[in-house]
């Protein structure tokens, strides 16, 4: 507003699609002694949106934030640095950060010396830092690929009191050795791999996060030796497509071959997410077979169950296919547990096409989906796709859609009705004194009676004795 603006660079949605070939750089992380203090006294707030990827990353600005001396704060509104790390994926997750923005222009005026950061992946896009820049009270404006910069940008928004503006609209980077903060003593997040080369047609993540680029094995593997050291139970591999792992380095090691070593660490639980149906393949299905600590759990998105649709979409499988690779799962994993994420009412979407995807949510039996309606996302082909479907259709398509799948989700817990389960201890349930709950092996979130906060970070086994859609409840079983 009347703030001078350094405008280091702007986003380029035009540059965000160039895809070429050149090797990717890792940055080694290392601290500029100028900011060590600069945070000292000082606390800091980091409202996290979206996927797992965007809690990871807000790991990673805890701590460089915390090694330049700031503490976390518990009220985002009082303390001197906050962070919003957002998503773009759809429109509504747009909506609620400019809520949040707007709640922070108000508060602003208590706490003046607040300084407020926006980060993540709507910056990237052009169309959104122009308005931020333009109607929002930000100090701070920075993307995807350069959290490693955040006490730079701290520093030159402190002492220039300008607005500052730093998106970079590569192909992105690798960053090694950052400080992490993690939420939990338990579950930890390990990025094994960034950024996406699919291209959907509906999706603006390969825009956002830049093309796909693989973590070194030895730096996933060494991460993963030190979570089993610090008493960490599970890991989940993220990763924006984990199934395209290794194809930029051009070495002759896969997805596959990184569960195998992974499985070798000692770690007890490995989960990974998402996955891409084309790119799943069976060395990756036999890795789950065959290793104990490879979750039998897999959320594998299809998107739609009509071939015309997935075509359009350019997601480069027929319904069949993904079934293919269902059936096979299913021959080597028996007793797997489906996920999958599913768009309505795309583009020219028929009652037809939508009657497909019906159908193969039941072919694949799956025990919980992720539903949306499409949201038209600037810059991506399908914004621009003739779409004349009415809303109150879509939203019927929604309702059904929903209805089937939360049959799956119950379906899906039944089937432990009397068995003993393991579950890895969360913490207190919310579902009631005296409960606390976590996860069993196959992603069910399960409650049982205990207020052993000793148990928290600890596997127990849990005898299922009453299932409902969203979750099952047991009893404690004693060794
Ligand atoms: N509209 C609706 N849903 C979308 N997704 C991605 N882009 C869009 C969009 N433009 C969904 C997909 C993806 C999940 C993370 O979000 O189902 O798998
Ligand atoms: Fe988006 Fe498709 Fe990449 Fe998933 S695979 S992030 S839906 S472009």
């Amino acid at each position: 507003m009347s703030k001078n603006r350094i405008n280091i660079s702007m986003p380029s949605l035009t540059d965000a699609k160039i895809r070429r070939k050149l090797g990717v750089e890792t940055i080694k992380y290392e601290l500029d002694p100028k900011y060590k203090d600069l945070g000292k006294g000082k606390t800091y707030y980091i409202f996290t949106y979206g996927c797992q990827g965007n809690e990871a990353d807000s790991e990673v600005m805890a701590g460089i934030l915390e090694s330049i001396g700031y503490t976390k704060s518990d009220d985002p509104f009082m303390s001197d640095l906050v962070l919003l790390n957002t998503c773009c994926i759809r429109e509504n997750a747009e909506v609620r950060i400019w809520g949040v923005l707007g709640q922070l222009k108000g508060r602003r005026k208590n706490n003046p010396d607040m300084l407020v950061g926006i980060c993540g992946c709507m910056p990237q896009e052009e169309s959104a830092t122009k308005k931020i820049i333009e109607s929002y009270d930000v100090d701070i404006i920075f993307g995807t690929h350069n959290r490693h910069n955040l006490p730079k940008l701290i520093y030159q928004a402190y002492f220039t009191k300008a607005k500052v503006v730093e998106v970079l609209s590569n192909e992105g980077n690798i960053l090694e050795g950052a400080p992490k903060v993690r939420e939990l003593k338990h579950k930890a997040w390990v990025n094994i791999m960034y950024g996406c080369d699919e291209f959907c047609t509906y999706c603006i993540v390969p825009y956002t996060r830049g093309k796909e680029r693989s973590r070194a094995k030895e730096d996933i593997i060494n991460e993963v030796k030190e979570l089993v050291k610090e008493g960490y139970t599970e890991v989940t591999l993220l990763g924006q497509n984990v199934n395209a792992y290794g194809k930029d380095l051009g070495l002759d090691y896969t997805f596959g071959d990184l569960l195998y070593d992974l499985d070798k660490t000692g770690i007890k639980r490995i989960r990974y997410t998402t996955s891409h149906p084309r790119d799943l393949d069976l060395k990756t299905m036999e890795a789950m077979r065959d290793c104990r600590s490879v979750m039998p759990q897999l959320h594998l998105p299809v998107q739609s169950g009509d071939n015309d649709i997935l075509k359009i979409m350019n997601r480069k499988y027929t319904h069949e296919e993904y079934m293919a690779k269902v059936n096979k799962l299913r021959e080597l994993v028996p007793d797997i547990s489906l996920t999958t994420d599913i768009i309505v009412g795309f583009p020219g979407e028929t009652e037809e096409q939508f009657e497909r995807t019906l159908e193969l949510v039941k072919e694949a039996n799956f025990e919980g989906a992720y539903t949306f309606i499409f949201s038209p996302r600037e810059g991506t082909p399908a914004f621009k796709m003739k779409d004349d479907t009415p809303e109150s259709v879509k939203h019927d398509r929604l309702e059904r859609l929903i209805a089937l799948v939360n049959e799956g989700y119950l379906r899906g817990n039944e089937r432990f009705l009397g068995q003993e389960v393991e579950v890895l201890v969360d913490g207190e349930s919310k579902n009631g004194e005296g409960m606390m709950c976590g996860y069993s092996r196959h992603l069910k979130l399960t409650h049982f009676k205990s207020n052993d906060l000793s148990l928290i970070g600890k596997l127990v086994k849990v005898k299922i004795t009453e299932v409902k859609t969203w979750f099952m409840i047991g009893d404690l079983v004693e060794d």
